[in-house]
């Protein structure tokens, strides 16, 4: 947390002149945090020279994919959407693969047609629809074909990808079969085999246990793949003196598993490049104060923020002005939605706070603005990039006329 003469910075722009000059709520992310969490990322997996496609899911906005790119990475997209948005972005075809268990015929045709490396295949529905597309245009196509380790990832439940009762990917005996049964297809070219285990990963063991999977399932295929996607899930610090997941000791687990399998490692980061570049600025509106807490009514809500309402992740929140006035009683940030669940937080005592003051809440960059909505038809919150001292609108508010 940045303060700076008690008053809440990104980059070198206060929380308040935001406030000020764009309205609330607004979506604020640091060029600056974004540039470090790629360098971090790097860094750590340096040693295993990995392709790293971010995962645009995550956070779809073209400046964010363009400073994505300017750093070197590639894309992982789900729907033809986020596919022409990274290659408007400029991330070349070559560096771009593609996940999801429904792409439809349109979006592999879309794909194939802008030759990108992968297409991650979940279903042998997928394959014969892929076949056929390649025979249609006399093409070998390259596909990823994605495993399901049945391996839990030690998340939340509802961010669980890869056990065996979850919809993603193919079971170990299907994997195996499909290998085989393509191997010789004169359309169809298996190249990758892919895994993704969920996100908000916070130890490295699941990863180890996921690892041990596929190293067992590649012996026994007598396969060799030239990649291996291990998909994202990277967690980060959501709260204060939470656990973080220990980059360099999964980077070790992975350099062990390539001493037996000699390909070329894939990443699908999402949350870990944007998660903590990106700030939810708010108003609050009013104070209801009742005997056992005071609900602190802010104007952003379910609609703007998903993930405490879906997941019941805790996003912290903190005032854009510092004083030292602590009201020892508990506070419930709040949405205006007409919901029960249009709550962001609980906190068991707060500093003063007042009607019209701007709080910020925290590490909102990814799966913020893109899972928003427009609930109680409310406009969706224009989203700021901060560069030291200059502020950019890269995408304006929405206005009720076009959502009327
Ligand atoms: N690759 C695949 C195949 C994925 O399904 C995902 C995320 C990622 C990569 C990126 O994962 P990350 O590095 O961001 O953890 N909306 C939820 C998270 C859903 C994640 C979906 N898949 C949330 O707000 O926590």
């Amino acid at each position: 947390m940045k303060y700076k003469k008690r008053q809440f910075y990104i980059e070198n722009v206060s929380a308040e002149r935001i406030a000020r000059k764009f309205g609330t709520p607004t979506y604020v992310y640091s060029y600056d945090k974004i540039k470090n969490n790629i360098y971090n990322f790097k860094k750590n997996f340096k040693s295993i020279n990995p392709l790293i496609c971010f995962s645009v899911k995550s956070n779809s906005n073209l400046n964010i994919l363009s400073i994505v790119n300017k750093f070197g990475l590639g894309a992982d997209v789900v729907s033809k959407g986020e596919l022409i948005s990274a290659l408007k972005a400029k991330i070349k075809p070559e560096k771009i693969v593609f996940s999801g268990v429904g792409k439809t015929i349109d979006e592999l045709k879309f794909a194939i047609n802008k030759k990108i490396l992968l297409i991650n295949v979940e279903s042998e529905n997928e394959i014969i629809e892929i076949e056929k597309i390649a025979k249609k245009n006399k093409k070998k196509i390259n596909i990823g074909v994605r495993l399901n380790p049945n391996t839990d990832a030690k998340t939340l439940k509802k961010i669980s990808t890869g056990k065996k009762e979850n919809k993603f990917g193919l079971t170990e005996k299907k994997f195996l079969e499909l290998l085989y049964k393509y191997k010789k297809s004169k359309f169809i070219n298996i190249i990758c085999l892919s895994v993704h285990i969920g996100s908000q990963i916070m130890s490295h063991i699941p990863y180890k246990n996921m690892l041990n999977v596929v190293n067992r399932i590649i012996q026994k295929s007598k396969f060799k793949f030239k990649y291996i996607d291990l998909g994202g899930g990277m967690g980060i610090q959501y709260e204060n003196n939470s656990n973080k997941l220990n980059y360099a000791k999964y980077n070790k687990l992975i350099k062990s598993f390539l001493k037996k399998n000699n390909s070329k490692i894939i990443f699908e980061p999402g949350r870990s490049i944007v998660g903590n570049a990106g700030y939810l600025i708010s108003k609050i509106i009013y104070i209801k104060k009742t005997n056992s807490k005071n609900f602190v009514i802010l104007d952003s809500a379910m609609n703007d923020l998903i993930r405490p309402a879906l997941y019941g992740a805790k996003h912290r929140i903190v005032p854009s002005k510092l004083n030292k006035a602590k009201i020892l009683k508990k506070h419930e940030f709040v949405g205006p939605i007409c919901e029960t669940t249009d709550k962001f937080l609980n906190v068991a005592n707060y500093q003063k706070i007042n009607q019209k003051d701007i709080i910020v809440i925290c590490d909102v960059g990814a799966y913020g603005m893109v899972l928003s909505s427009n609930y109680n038809l409310r406009p969706k919150p224009a989203e700021i990039l901060v560069n030291n001292i200059s502020t950019k609108i890269i995408t304006k508010r929405q206005k009720l006329i076009n959502i009327i």
